[in-house]
């Protein structure tokens, strides 16, 4: 069995991804108090221990406001902390696998699906942050891949606080018939975190590099849901129009995904992911959700 080491064990994705891989792989998932990530001397002490064949980096401040709030801090952990990650994992070898996010097109002018050569700006901290540390990773270890994820949600197994809340929102604002507003100008991709699992193995064969990763979308996020909405046949008469969101910098962090498909990682688009979740959700007598509102469907931390 090879060895997988998986940071931020204890978030949204890296409890994920243990779970996902349990069964193929022997896993060490060091929590936040036995591996600080900002220690370079701590992480290459575990990593020399554990010997990983691939290490995957999900640790990380991933809120974009908190980011915003404490900016040193935020830095420290997600640029110094990665490249710690990075540097250790070249050193003894191990394919390292880097989250990163679609909010390095934050501030771009390009209107179209992004691609990864792109030269970018960002325009929130986090942004920069996640940016400056797949310039500073590829240094230390040029065989490292950056993934750039999109904005995930997860029907299996929502739990309260964590990030699925998009689909949640949307489910229990359909369930209780309160009107949602989404914004018209603000267009991203939305993916189900099940299918990033799927596609995970696929990147450790990967050529080192950065990596779109995650749903397309050419849609706004209202028609997005207005398109689901029809799909899953629901009345869209509660679901409005944001128009004062992003309006006076509208936003675009929708990505191209041809890169990735060109090593054999396939996604399926915003729309059709959701609406297949919505069903799902909708027919599915067990479900795990409250019956109580969820809160503003607008409410996007990232
Ligand atoms: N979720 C999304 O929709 C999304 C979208 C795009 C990109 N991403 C990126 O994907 C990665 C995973 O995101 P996520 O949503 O799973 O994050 P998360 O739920 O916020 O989890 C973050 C994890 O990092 C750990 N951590 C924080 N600071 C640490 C430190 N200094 N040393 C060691 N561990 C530390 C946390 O442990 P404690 O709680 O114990 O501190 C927690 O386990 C992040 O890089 C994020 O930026 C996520």
């Amino acid at each position: 069995m090879k060895r997988m080491l998986v940071t931020g064990a204890s978030g949204f994705l890296g409890s994920r991804i243990v779970d996902f891989f349990q069964e193929k792989y022997e896993i060490y998932a060091p929590r936040h108090q036995e591996m600080e990530i900002t220690d370079e001397e701590k992480v290459m002490q575990v990593l020399e221990k554990y010997k990983p064949d691939i290490v995957i980096h999900c640790a990380a401040i991933s809120d974009v406001g908190q980011c915003e709030k404490e900016p040193e801090k935020s830095w420290k952990i997600n640029v110094d902390g990665s490249i710690n990650i990075a540097r250790a994992a070249g050193k003894i070898q191990a394919k390292c696998i880097l989250c990163s996010s679609d909010q390095v097109y934050f501030g771009s002018s390009v209107k179209e699906a992004h691609k990864e050569e792109e030269t970018l700006q960002p325009c929130n901290v986090y942004g920069q942050e996640k940016l400056r540390a797949e310039q500073e990773c590829l240094k230390v270890n040029p065989d490292c891949v950056l993934l750039r994820l999109s904005w995930m949600y997860d029907t299996k197994t929502m739990c309260d606080g964590e990030h699925g809340d998009f689909i949640k929102t949307l489910f229990l604002n359909i369930r209780n018939a309160e009107p949602l507003s989404y914004p018209v100008h603000d267009r991203r991709g939305i993916t189900d975190v099940n299918e990033v699992l799927q596609n995970l193995e696929k990147t450790f064969e990967i050529p080192g590099g950065v990596y779109n990763f995650g749903s397309p979308n050419d849609l706004d996020t209202y028609t997005t849901v207005g398109e689901a909405f029809k799909n899953a046949g629901l009345d869209a008469k509660n679901l409005q129009k944001n128009e004062l969101a992003f309006q006076s910098n509208p936003r675009n962090l929708s990505m191209c995904q041809e890169k990735a498909f060109n090593c054999g990682i396939v996604f399926s688009s915003t729309v059709s992911g959701v609406s297949e979740n919505l069903k799902g959700l909708l027919n599915d007598e067990g479900c795990c959700l409250p019956a109580s509102s969820a809160g503003e469907g607008t409410d996007d931390k990232r």
